[in-house]
């Protein structure tokens, strides 16, 4: 077996395609990760206020949902939601760069936790930096008191 050197090996992990991904952890694999992450946000005094107080099932289906079909899984989101239009979805959510930071770091704590291979792990945690810092709506300055929004 030929042997792959470290640099060698960050390059493949970066060619993953996204829409192996689904094929690679399977519907539980988004399972296990977005219920990792919803699981550590009624208590964050940052995120838990943002959400329904009434419970997160409906927002635990519809970011596993859009995660499936981003990652070449079935089209179950677009069917019920449209086109995602994440940036105008967030707007009334006061995303300060702090909110942003923290989604992120809760978020990293699920893929840790939902034990997914290395190469789809690596893949959705750099999508994830990416598409937290794109939501970025607020400066800490425009938020005002967590849950105000
Ligand atoms: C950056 C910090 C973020 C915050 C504070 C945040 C907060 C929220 C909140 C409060 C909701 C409403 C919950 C609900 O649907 O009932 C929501 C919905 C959603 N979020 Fe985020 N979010 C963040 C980042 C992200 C990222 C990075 C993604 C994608 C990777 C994402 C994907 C979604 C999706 C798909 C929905 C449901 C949209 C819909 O169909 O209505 N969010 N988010």
């Amino acid at each position: 077996m030929p042997s792959i050197d470290v640099g060698m090996r960050q390059d493949m992990i970066e060619r993953m395609e996204d829409n192996l991904i689904y094929a690679a952890i399977g519907a539980d694999g988004f399972a296990r990760l977005v219920s990792a992450f919803y699981r550590q946000v009624p208590a964050d005094p940052i995120l838990g206020p943002m959400y329904p107080a009434a419970g997160l099932a409906g927002a635990e289906r519809r970011l596993r949902e859009f995660l499936v079909f981003r990652f070449g899984g079935p089209p179950y989101y677009l069917e019920q939601r449209g086109h995602p239009r994440l940036q105008q979805r967030h707007l009334r959510f006061p995303i300060t760069p702090a909110a942003r930071d923290r989604w992120f770091e809760l978020m990293q704590r699920a893929l840790d936790e939902a034990q997914l291979p290395a190469e789809a792990a690596h893949r959705l945690r750099e999508f994830f930096a990416q598409t937290s810092t794109f939501l970025i709506n607020r400066s800490e300055s425009e938020a005002g008191p967590a849950g105000q929004n």
